[in-house]
């Protein structure tokens, strides 16, 4: 199943997420949480280190825009709650391998524009919008046995059992960098004020706030090259034993 099915009813995902005591028992320990703000280096990191250890690999914040194009797409605005937490209980989401699919229609390139971008952090905070979505992760990590899971709340509240969990961080001039150069057609300035923005956003809602779970590892990547932050991640995940369903990072 793709991360965004709705499988069961609306309520059934709704109970899962909010409800069960050990929500994570089977699969939450075999997961590797990587949480960080915007431009902290996560989303290259985790799907790095999902290839090189032959795991699956789920963006979660890639679900959160999906929402966020979903809601646009129909007309429904962002900050109102009521027809946002309708809409995430029917609306089919996908990501796979980079590939965003909402209801059926690719929108790989438009969940990354910046008119979602401007709506996402208050999909985001909209606390239906987020079990639905906990549970929705919940379930693609028990199918697969594990995996990597790239977000800001996946060690701190969606698997709090992780395996390991990898807190990224770097200065906001690094990080507001490294989102300028990839992006063509927007200024440092535009890009460092949108994300101090959903920095803002993100740390003071009052559902999950981006916060590294008491137990993280934390590394701030300022300064540090992708194999740099790829080798201590690895480097921990072997400390960490445990086990995960590939074995693969006992290969040479
Ligand atoms: O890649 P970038 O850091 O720009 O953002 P993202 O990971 O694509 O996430 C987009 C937005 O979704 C974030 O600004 C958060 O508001 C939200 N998000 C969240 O609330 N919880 C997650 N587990 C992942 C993302």
């Amino acid at each position: 199943m793709n991360p965004g099915d709705p499988a069961g009813e609306p309520g059934e995902a709704t109970r899962e997420a909010r409800g069960s005591a050990s929500p994570d028992a089977a699969a939450g320990n075999a997961v590797i949480a990587i949480d960080g703000p915007a431009g902290s280096g996560k989303s290259t990191v985790a799907r790095t280190v999902a290839d090189r250890l032959g795991l699956p690999y789920l963006d979660t914040g890639a679900m959160y825009r999906a929402v966020a194009f979903a809601a646009l797409r129909r007309g429904i605005d962002p900050d109102d709650a009521d027809p946002v937490a309708r809409l995430v209980q029917r609306v089919e989401v996908s990501v796979e391998a980079g590939v965003v699919t909402v209801d059926g229609v690719d929108a790989s390139i438009e969940v990354r524009g910046a008119e979602v971008t401007r709506a996402v952090s208050a999909v985001a905070a909209n606390p239906a919008v987020r079990s639905e979505l906990v549970a929705r992760q919940r379930r693609w990590a028990a199918e697969r046995g594990g995996g990597v899971v790239e977000g800001r709340d996946i060690g701190s509240v969606v698997f709090p059992a992780a395996r390991l969990k990898v807190f990224l961080t770097a200065s906001h001039e690094a990080r507001s960098e490294r989102r300028a150069k990839e992006a063509t057609d927007v200024s440092y300035d535009s890009v460092a004020a949108d994300i101090a923005r959903r920095d803002h956003a993100d740390s003071t809602r009052v559902a999950d706030p981006l916060q590294a779970a008491a137990d993280a590892v934390v590394v701030d990547t300022t300064g540090l090259s992708l194999e740099d932050v790829v080798a201590e991640v690895l480097g921990h995940v072997n400390r960490s034993g445990g086990s995960t369903h590939s074995g693969a990072e006992r290969a040479p």
